[in-house]
């Protein structure tokens, strides 16, 4: 057996290992667990404020038992928590405050592995990405999605029913109370979102990665099925540990092409591009939107859930989970990638079953054809943006119209229901300043609203065109992570009411329609936007974040700075 880590702070008689080990036994620790059996961090994003991490504080006891079983010592650490739904101006402003809280919790502590309990959006890739840049080895158990929302006779999803719900309202076809009723009957249980939104889309691309067990992304939050998941989990991170087996060994690039592959079988939510790439980024892998054009492009969209199709992750779990999905596109996969379970995923996946070809589609008889995400250039977007075919209006794909100009998010808000809007259904709606430097921190609201007099004559999508994200729950024919950004003079910051702008998914081009020379002249006259907040943390991220095609990383955090600390505490 080697040496572990933890004997370096635990191990030997003198005054440094006395004080790591006095210490720690304040938790009740006896002597023998210093005696070099593997320490093991579960880094835990339970918090109050992130309703969708309500439960870990009972998933953790099931990850403990397992880590004891197998001879391990767990500890439990708090990291900083991102929860979606509450948090201002919005959680991804936090994501990589998140990954550095990790990052270092993990390198400045007396642990030989990780167990990483995330959820919600943003609390799996500020856990991964923290991990990767320390490559202790490291496992992810999801916190599972919630049960099917149920209201009035009809299931009803995460997000993507907020979304339908509120235009109903708007367009009157639906009451206020009838809408606030909804809401209770929305959030069931505890878990994260159940539409395929980005929680869902990240568990699944853990589980793609070869970060998390088998069938982690699709056990509901309150089943047991998860509870032992969590269980073997806490008995597979005390052999990763023996076993020396690293994120940097599994983070490959052919693992995050089968992430690829998976995102565009599942219809997963487009900000699984942005976090992808900020992963890769810490292991060194390159990985770019040309990648995931090139891998996304021919992919088949097989599970028929919302918000691209009609079930929900209760269904998908019932069907046969991510496995039966991936077996399904095995001849798209790389299947000698590497897997925490200690096997290629080619071996985890042979095994599965499809139970239900409703839900989990065969690839003869698909939701979509092409259902990766596509990439879009041109004079408007010339570092990319992206579009999720399957959540958008076909008849859109290719499309020329004139823009209806939003400066900023306040801005639409004050107009969209002007009724002198000049806006009619065949407009492209365009939104700046709200992507990494600009909202700060990206926000999901690129699916803008529609105005109200076009919802009241039966219009339910228009193209929609920003520098913002978008919700995973979200849908409509809706460009996102447009780069380079408004907010440091890309040229989406030069669109003026009235420019024609053409779009065509089939050639993945995005151009305005306006000349060279009258670009320039608006170019002299455009002026950066005061930021938002002076100073405090706001203030590093706008100076150093990355824009959306390189992950919207922090500059320096990009890299794997490895877990040796050589200098001592005292
Ligand atoms: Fe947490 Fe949707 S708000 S997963």
């Amino acid at each position: 057996m080697r040496r572990l880590r933890s004997q370096s702070w635990f191990g030997g008689l003198g005054k440094d290992a006395f004080i790591h080990r006095s210490w720690m036994k304040n938790n009740g620790l006896p002597d023998d667990a210093f005696d070099g059996r593997p320490v093991i961090g579960i880094c835990n994003t339970f918090s109050e404020l992130t309703p969708c991490h309500i439960h870990f504080r009972g998933l953790i006891e099931h990850v403990k038992a397992g880590i004891l079983e197998a001879g391990g010592i767990p500890v439990q650490f708090p990291v900083f928590s991102c929860g979606e739904s509450n948090l201002r101006p919005t959680a991804m402003l936090f994501r990589n405050l998140a990954s550095m809280d990790v990052e270092e919790a993990i390198r400045g502590n007396p642990i030989d592995g990780v167990v990483l309990m995330a959820g919600c959006d943003k609390t799996t890739p500020s856990l991964l990405m923290g991990a990767a840049s320390c490559d202790l080895p490291a496992i992810v158990v999801s916190g599972g999605p919630m049960l099917n929302g149920q209201y009035r006779g009809r299931t009803i999803g995460s997000g993507t029913d907020v979304w339908k719900l509120s235009e109903d309202v708007r367009a009157g076809k639906m009451s206020p109370e009838e809408f606030a009723a909804a809401e209770s009957a929305m959030s069931r249980s505890p878990g994260h979102c159940m539409t395929m939104g980005t929680a869902s889309t990240m568990a699944s691309m853990v589980e793609a990665l070869g970060m998390s067990l088998a069938y982690n992304a699709a056990y509901p939050a309150v089943d047991a099925h998860r509870n032992r998941l969590a269980r073997h989990t806490g008995r597979r991170i005390v052999t990763m540990v023996h076993e020396d087996l690293r994120p940097s060994a599994i983070l490959t690039k052919d693992a995050f092409i089968n992430a690829i592959r998976v995102a565009g079988a599942i219809g997963g939510s487009t900000n699984a591009v942005i976090h992808l790439i900020a992963i890769a980024g810490r292991v060194g892998v390159p990985l770019t939107l040309d990648d995931w054009d090139e891998f996304g492009r021919d992919v088949p969209t097989i599970l028929d859930l919302m918000p691209s199709g009609r079930f929900l992750m209760e269904d998908f779990c019932y069907a046969g989970g991510l496995p039966a999905v991936m077996k399904e596109i095995a001849p798209l996969l790389r299947p000698n990638a590497r897997t925490v379970s200690g096997c290629t995923m080619g071996e985890q996946i042979a095994g599965a079953e499809n139970f239900n070809r409703d839900v989990i589609r065969p690839v003869s008889n698909p939701l979509t054809a092409q259902g990766g995400l596509a990439v879009l250039r041109g004079n408007l977007a010339p570092n990319g943006a992206i579009i999720k075919p399957s959540a958008a209006t076909p008849s859109l794909m290719v499309h020329r119209g004139q823009a209806v100009v939003f400066e900023t998010i306040e801005d639409f808000k004050a107009r969209i229901d002007d009724p002198a809007l000049p806006i009619t259904e065949t407009s492209i709606m365009v939104l700046k300043n709200c992507g990494p430097k600009g909202y700060p921190g990206m926000a999901e609201v690129g699916n803008m609203a529609l105005p109200k007099k076009l919802l009241e004559k039966g219009v339910r999508d228009l193209v929609r065109i920003s520098d913002a994200r978008m919700s995973g729950t979200a849908f409509g024919t809706v460009i996102l992570h447009v780069a380079p950004e408004a907010a440091i003079g890309g040229p989406l910051a030069l669109v003026k009411d009235g420019d024609w702008i053409e779009v065509n998914v089939p050639e993945r081009t995005l151009n305005l329609v306006v000349s060279d020379e009258e670009l320039t002249r608006r170019r002299q006259e455009w002026r950066p936007p005061e930021p938002a907040m002076k100073g405090g943390y706001q203030s590093l991220y706008v100076e150093r974040v990355l824009q959306a095609d390189r992950g919207a990383d922090l500059d320096f955090l990009v890299g794997c700075r490895g877990h040796d600390v050589p200098r001592e505490s005292h």
